[in-house]
């Protein structure tokens, strides 16, 4: 079986509005630092929805968020994601024609994905109005070797006779946000964010140095260009729009080819403290390694990657294409620094505004825990240097002690401005607990633990203490919102409530694991961590209520969810969905109606917490309520059911997921991908289908494969080895890559993973 040959492509016939706005998201480079939206580099048609954007992770700058009533410490300010600069824009003149898609005669045009080898491409044969015949191919990469650097490699080939190009390349510093005051998801304006500080063009390479209007952030990009054209002239100059233009002039015989190269450098002072100088530095380090240099890094970096997160479906190449897209697209979003993190969108678009949620937690920890722990200690340390805020957002909130990690942000400060589904889903804490207590129990990491992650799940369990009360001998939490937007500030919710139990517990385990170890003694007096508080959280957790069951021994999301009447879901126009752009929110809590996975969701989390056939009825009861108006909840059923036994459904609500975004399947890809669905689809694979699973007992697997395929093969890292696992339909191995043995579970049975197969029949 063969792992190369990664590719995604799609050929265009002519130039239409629906698909190149979405093509945009599809076709976006990002390495996780940067991103860049892969817009058409001389632009679209004016009446074309574009988003020309290019973000720097973790780059925002604050807005104000108007309260029409400003209660006691409602959030007045958000911060955003921002553009910053337009370094894509390449005008293209062929014998003094204008290149643009939407004219002439588009005679073949593919876009493609390489996931192999890191850069978007897209090729075309264009005919110009006069009829001049080029081919133009044109290569861009967000460098994994280099995370400032984002290039363009454009090559014109003159295929029907003599040609007299002209290529202009803008370096746009001023640019603005996408906007869309009808869509809840999106910003409903954008103000002028940044300004030019600095400016200029030394030797040929134009740099300019901006400056956010409140966040006070400064960040750079320094353009620089090659030709492979000997003889072609050039000339960088200032425009009187402030934009700085690279024109080339060169001239083609038939048959002849010219390329230009575009080097673009992004710099920001959250990183550095002389964005410009360390911009320019790295430009000349660039130019000095040249493309070929850095498109080889990429293709090894990219090697290694597949090498360690590989997931093969056998006979299914389209599945195979979506969930090894969903991967490839992971790890271009992620940040690779504990400075940014991973948002809803990626660095794809501006959908949550940049905004990072429990989605990383959740969704994407899970998949880089397993395939690459590095990333997952970044994500998690993101979360660390942010929990002072965390503390200060507790107090906001009215709480004594704890902290609490704010539902939608960039910076750590709360961004959410409608609490009922924002400020108030408080498992969030739970979910950041969660995801600790995975990293540390799938890499035995404990000198994070001690760094980072026991404060962590201290100060979060602390706050668990003051969200709740004792109601007779229970612990119960109140007015809170689990992951269901469609039922918001309700008491008791199950899925809070057990990571919430979870937290404590964990909180108390690491504390004693230190302390057995001598090693908790600075962390208790930073803490100021008493017995008596320790206490508190054994109690707490033991004594966590739990919703009483319905009368058919379903589970109830929360207390007072089966009050409600049922959501009539087959009645409900077609057109009415996402039921959050048509009703009003009050009117959806007051029903039986769920938005995404919330208990479904703790199943998975908590398989052991009440018996499998109350999961399954539960299961059933859900799944005829929920919209999956969320994408992150086809996933979330897809794992469960298939821990149920219910193989049909996971692979049905499986291939939902895995295809989300590549096929578009919810209409709103053009705004950005989904992140956490992507991680999910990958769990839905490797915890459902394998049946993975991670606890202080071990990890064990019991796979089964889908009727529709033949097998299916993945790696995953565990203790610091990498094993690779094949599954077909008769039988299981299993074989250590790297690292030391250690015993795994197969269907229930203890077994050595050594680098001798093992082989165990289904
Ligand atoms: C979902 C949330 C999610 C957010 C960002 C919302 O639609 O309901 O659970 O965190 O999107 O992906």
């Amino acid at each position: 079986m063969s792992f190369m040959g990664k590719t995604f492509q799609k050929n265009i016939k002519a130039l239409s509005k629906k698909d190149s706005f979405l093509y945009e998201t599809l076709f976006h480079n990002a390495n996780g630092y940067i991103g860049v939206r892969g817009t058409l580099e001389e632009g679209v048609p004016a009446d074309y929805n574009t988003m020309r954007g290019t973000y720097i992770n973790g780059f925002y700058d604050i807005v104000d968020m108007k309260q029409a009533e400003n209660l006691c410490n409602f959030i007045e300010k958000k911060e955003t994601m921002l553009n910053i600069a337009d370094t894509q824009t390449v005008y293209l003149s062929v014998n003094g024609e204008s290149f643009n898609m939407a004219q002439g005669t588009i005679v073949k045009c593919k876009r493609t994905l390489d996931m192999d080898r890191g850069f978007t491409k897209r090729d075309v044969v264009w005919k110009s109005p006069k009829g001049d015949k080029v081919e133009i191919s044109i290569k861009r990469m967000t460098s994994f070797e280099e995370l400032s650097l984002f290039t363009i490699e454009y090559k014109v080939t003159a295929l029907s006779g003599n040609v007299s190009l002209m290529f202009s390349s803008k370096h746009i510093p001023e640019v603005s946000n996408y906007s869309d005051p009808t869509d809840p998801r999106l910003a409903a304006e954008s103000p002028k964010f940044i300004s030019v500080v600095d400016d200029g063009i030394s030797d040929g390479i134009s740099y300019a140095l901006c400056e956010t209007s409140r966040s006070k952030l400064k960040c750079c990009s320094v353009v620089g260009h090659e030709i492979t054209d000997k003889k072609a002239r050039f000339c960088t100059a200032k425009d009187e729009d402030g934009a700085m233009t690279c024109d080339v002039m060169s001239d083609l015989k038939k048959g002849e080819s010219v390329t230009l190269i575009k080097y673009s450098i992004f710099t920001d002072s959250l990183r550095c403290d002389e964005p410009l100088t360390a911009a320019k530095e790295k430009m000349k380090k660039v130019l000095g390694n040249g493309l070929d240099y850095y498109y080889k890094k990429q293709a090894e970096y990219l090697e290694n990657f597949w090498g360690g997160s590989m997931l093969e479906i056998h006979n299914d190449p389209k599945m195979n294409e979506a969930v090894n897209f969903n991967m490839y697209e992971l790890l271009c979003s992620s940040a690779k620094d504990s400075f940014g993190n991973i948002a809803a969108k990626g660095l794809s678009g501006e959908g949550y505004e940049g905004h990072y949620f429990w989605d990383s937690e959740m969704f994407v920890i899970p998949y880089f825990v397993l395939t690459d722990p590095y990333l997952a200690k970044m994500l998690i340390s993101y979360r660390y240097r942010t929990l002072d805020k965390a503390r200060e957002n507790a107090k906001l909130l009215g709480h004594k002690r704890g902290a609490l990690f704010p539902w939608r942000t960039i910076t750590g400060v709360e961004c959410s401005g409608y609490f009922p589904s924002g400020t108030a889903q408080y498992h969030i804490v739970g979910d950041i607990a969660y995801a600790i207590v995975n990293y540390y129990l799938t890499t035995g990491d404990l000198d994070f633990i001690k760094e980072c992650g026991a404060e962590i799940l201290i100060e979060t369990a602390r706050l668990w203490l003051d969200v709740g009360n004792y109601v007779n001998d229970t612990f119960r939490i109140n007015d809170v919102s689990g992951p269901d937007e469609y039922t918001c500030m309700v008491n008791n919710n199950y899925y809070t409530n057990r990571v919430a139990k979870y937290n404590l517990i964990w909180a108390v385990k690491f504390f004693e694991k230190l302390e057995e170890l001598n090693m908790a003694k600075e962390l208790s007096s930073k803490l100021k961590f008493s017995k008596n508080e320790l206490d508190e959280m054994k109690e707490a957790a033991e004594m966590m209520y739990f919703p009483k069951f319905g009368k058919d021994g379903v589970i109830p999301q929360d207390d007072s969810f089966f009050d409600k009447p049922v959501w009539n879901l087959k009645a409900t126009p077609k057109d009415k969905f996402p039921l959050l752009l048509n009703y009003h929110p009050l009117h959806l809590y007051r029903y039986q109606v769920c938005k995404q996975a919330d208990t479904v969701m703790a199943f998975f989390l908590f398989p052991d917490a009440v018996e499998k056939n109350t999961q399954k009825k539960s299961f059933e009861y859900y799944e005829k309520i929920t919209t999956h108006d969320s994408s992150l909840s086809k996933c979330a059923f897809s794992i469960v059911a298939s821990k149920l036994g219910m193989q049909d459904k996971a692979y049905k609500y499986f291939g939902n997921s895995a295809e989300f975004d590549i096929r578009d399947l919810h209409d709103n890809t053009s705004y950005g991908i989904h992140t956490a669905n992507m991680g999910g689809s990958f769990m839905a694979v490797v915890y459902g289908f394998a049946g993975l699973s991670i606890n202080e007992k071990g990890i064990s697997i019991a796979p089964f494969v889908p009727d529709k395929w033949s097998g299916y093969s993945f790696k995953i890292r565990f203790m610091g080895s990498r094993i690779r696992i094949d599954v077909t339909k008769e039988e299981v191995s299993v074989v250590l890559e790297e690292g030391e043995a250690f015993a795994m579970k197969i269907y229930g049975k203890k077994t050595k993973i050594t680098k001798k197969k093992t082989v165990v029949k289904v």
